[in-house]
């Protein structure tokens, strides 16, 4: 569906839970990993949806300060897959004026995939079309914890004054400084919670839960979900006349 057709009212900035890799593979009979390989290459697909949809800023979780709590196979398995990813797809999303962040904390991941992930970050700075960002080793609350840590730093060397701390001295210290708030967040696979993704970012943001598991979530899926946006009324606490 083309952009003009959604009306003023289509979302900036889209985030996903991307779930139900494990369980898409499981019907299947299939090992978990064969989910998260399908689910790779949903990510493709939905972000190249992005332009036609009028969707300029796209943030996907891809790996949860918790999911360091699954099977080491699984967790080596998803990180190979990064890797993987961001081989297969470099050129394309550079060729494609996709321009990729990453958030979350990259201390706990393999420096190998680190320089990766530079590098991809690096490579496209030039695009401006969509704005990808992908989650990976990343929880709300820990993104909270590191922005205050530093934003306690500067307070204690003087360069930041306590009492003029508001809620955008502190949004400048998240990953997310360089994003809009998302407009929308939608969840796949059934699950009706957040697990702990842009907790603070997502205040306002519409929410939709989606029954379909993420390695069935097509473009048109995408596109479903969008136009269901646009008619929702957002009132961010005020009396709309
Ligand atoms: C989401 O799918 C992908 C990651 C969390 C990495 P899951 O792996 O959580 O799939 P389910 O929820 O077990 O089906
Ligand atoms: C959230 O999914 C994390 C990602 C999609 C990367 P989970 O499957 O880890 O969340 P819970 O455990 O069901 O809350
Ligand atoms: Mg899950």
């Amino acid at each position: 569906m083309p952009a003009a057709d959604m009306g003023p009212q289509a979302p900036e900035h889209v985030a996903i839970i991307m779930d139900g890799n494990g369980r898409w593979a499981t019907a299947r009979g299939r090992p978990r990993l064969f989910g998260h390989q399908a689910g790779a290459r949903r990510v493709s697909e939905i972000v190249a949806a992005c332009p036609e949809l009028g969707v300029r800023y796209l943030t996907i979780f891809a790996f949860s300060t918790e999911n360091w709590k699954r099977t080491q196979a699984e967790v080596s398995g998803l990180m190979t897959l990064f890797r993987r990813y961001i081989i297969k797809e470099a050129q394309r999303l550079l060729a494609n004026g996709v321009r990729v962040r990453f958030i979350g904390d990259r201390d706990r991941l393999d420096p190998k995939l680190v320089r990766m992930m530079d590098d991809l970050e690096e490579l496209t700075r030039v695009n401006d079309l969509v704005h990808l960002t992908i989650a990976i080793n990343y929880g709300g609350r820990d993104e909270v914890t590191r922005a205050t840590r530093r934003l306690a730093r500067e307070v204690a060397a003087g360069r930041i004054d306590a009492e003029s701390v508001d809620a955008e001295t502190l949004s400048r210290f998240l990953d997310t400084h360089t994003l809009p708030d998302p407009d929308l967040v939608i969840r796949t696979s059934g699950e009706a919670r957040i697990s702990n993704f842009l907790l603070w970012q997502s205040a306002y943001s519409e929410y939709e839960f989606v029954d379909t598991l993420w390695p069935d979530f097509t473009a048109e899926d995408f596109a479903r979900v969008l136009a269901g946006f646009g008619k929702r009324e957002r009132r961010f606490g005020a009396v709309l006349a």
